[in-house]
């Protein structure tokens, strides 16, 4: 008995959210073949894709971790399976690699294992692979490349996390340069302490950007998408940053911002074609320093 699926790549912080919004793409992503055996425990075969980066050992693969952590739950850690893992998005990318991968595992198990758990039920178990891989268990990549869409996660403890409508046309650009940011890192730049002076600023757009997008109303999905609390700092560690960003806003972008803790950045557009134009644009401004650059446009 074995089953393929597909997991999505992820927009995680969508600007003013930070470890709170987060959505899924069509592509790219990450696909996984998942097998019952008759031998306990989790083997992987075989990943594709990662030029040999990733660990083959269960318990410290995000997907491995997650099935691991989701079959002792339901009380089944006896029953064994193999996995292929086909990595096809760039790792340290912000783009939500290792979510995608433990949330096609934990997937995959559940399928396969009879479906105990509801699909909002998994989440837990996918998060874990995110704590393996920077040590923290945010759900912002986990969370929407399991349930598509937009999603905010209102609570962690307890988890309480929310599917949010989008309007019929919105599109993202995401512009992956070739540079590597490792999560970790990213997280661990950034401040303890902010002034409430940013924290209302920040908990404006916060809520602009839901309203925004439920309304819909493209202007104020345009003035909310602002971070005045992550960017400034993370920014820092992306070359061409302002130049980037300036061009896909010249061009028409309802904004950009860093796609999770980046180097990828984003950007919404309000209709296809500006979203492919922008693209174009925040290209040419990484390629302005050399810097090659893989671009993906999607809608939400
Ligand atoms: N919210 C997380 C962060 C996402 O920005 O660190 C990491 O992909």
């Amino acid at each position: 008995e074995s089953i393929k699926v597909f997991a999505p790549a992820t927009v995680a912080n969508v600007a003013c959210g930070f470890d709170i919004f987060g959505f899924a793409v069509d592509n790219p992503g990450d696909e996984l073949i998942l097998k019952k055996s008759d031998r306990k425990g989790v083997r992987i075969n075989r990943i594709e894709g990662d030029e040999g980066r990733l660990p083959l050992a269960a318990e410290k693969n995000t997907a491995g971790i997650a099935i691991i952590k989701f079959l002792e739950f339901i009380g089944e850690d006896g029953q064994g399976f193999e996995m292929d893992l086909k990595k096809l998005m760039p790792l340290g990318s912000g783009l939500g690699s290792s979510a995608a991968s433990s949330v096609a595992g934990v997937f995959a198990a559940n399928e396969l294992m009879g479906r105990p758990l509801s699909q909002k039920d998994l989440l837990p178990f996918a998060m874990e692979g995110e704590r393996i891989a920077c040590g923290s268990a945010h759900a912002d990549n986990v969370g929407p490349s399991l349930m598509g869409g937009f999603v905010v996660i209102r609570s962690y403890e307890p988890l309480d996390i929310i599917q949010l409508k989008t309007p019929q046309e919105l599109y993202a650009t995401i512009v992956h340069p070739h540079i590597e940011v490792n999560t970790k890192d990213a997280r661990n730049i950034l401040k303890r302490e902010i002034s409430l002076k940013n924290t209302i600023t920040q908990m404006g757009n916060v809520a602009g950007l839901v309203a925004g997008l439920m309304l819909p109303d493209y202007d104020l999905i345009s003035r909310s998408l602002v971070d005045v609390i992550i960017e400034p700092i993370r920014s820092i560690l992306i070359p061409q940053f302002d130049d980037v960003k300036n061009a896909a806003l010249e061009n028409g972008a309802l904004g950009c911002s860093i796609s999770g803790s980046g180097p990828s950045m984003f950007a919404l557009s309000k209709d296809l074609f500006t979203a492919n134009r922008v693209g174009k644009a925040m290209q040419d401004g990484f390629a302005k320093v050399g810097i090659g650059s893989e671009c993906y446009v999607s809608g939400i």
